[in-house]
């Protein structure tokens, strides 16, 4: 177990499908411990194990300290909009805005393969759509409404 590498933007891998988790296994464990201590390490809010290179629907989502796994997520309803700065670990240093639903409701398996259900608004519905946009191959930048300009990025 241990930290692993991020893909940084212009690897082909991050506009890649990922597949649905089907077996719950010992790997399947070990990629998760080890996408919640690179999380940690990264001080990120969430990360999707396309950008440690496995694709596999599985992310990781810093949920108020406690950093919890979710496997083959799906959004089941959603509701409002919010327009905020988004950025990603695999484009160091970029930040955008976009427009994303206000609130989420996800259902997911965790590590055990019991289904689990997060609702949640603002930081948290927009990382939980931002990661489960990886897993489909799309990256925060194709849907920002505006990229951040040097000069602002200063400001930040
Ligand atoms: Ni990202």
């Amino acid at each position: 177990m241990g930290l692993r590498n991020i893909v940084i933007q212009g690897d082909p891998i991050l506009k890649k499908k990922s597949r649905k988790v089907e077996k719950f296994d010992e790997r399947l464990n070990i990629l998760i411990e080890d996408m919640k201590e690179t999380l940690k390490e990264e001080n990120g809010v969430g990360l999707a194990a396309v950008q440690v290179g496995v694709l596999k629907r599985v992310i990781v989502v810093n949920m108020d300290g406690e950093i919890v796994e979710l496997i083959n997520p799906e959004i089941v309803e959603q509701s409002g909009t919010q327009e905020d700065l988004e950025g990603c670990l695999s484009c160091p240093g970029e930040y955008g805005i976009t427009r994303r639903p206000m609130k989420v409701k996800v259902k997911a398996l965790n590590k055990d393969g019991k289904m689990v259900e997060y609702t949640k608004d603002a930081l948290l519905a927009r990382c939980f759509c931002h990661e489960i946009d990886h897993l489909d191959g799309i990256i925060f930048k194709e849907k920002a409404l505006r990229m951040l300009s040097p000069d602002e990025l200063r400001k930040e």
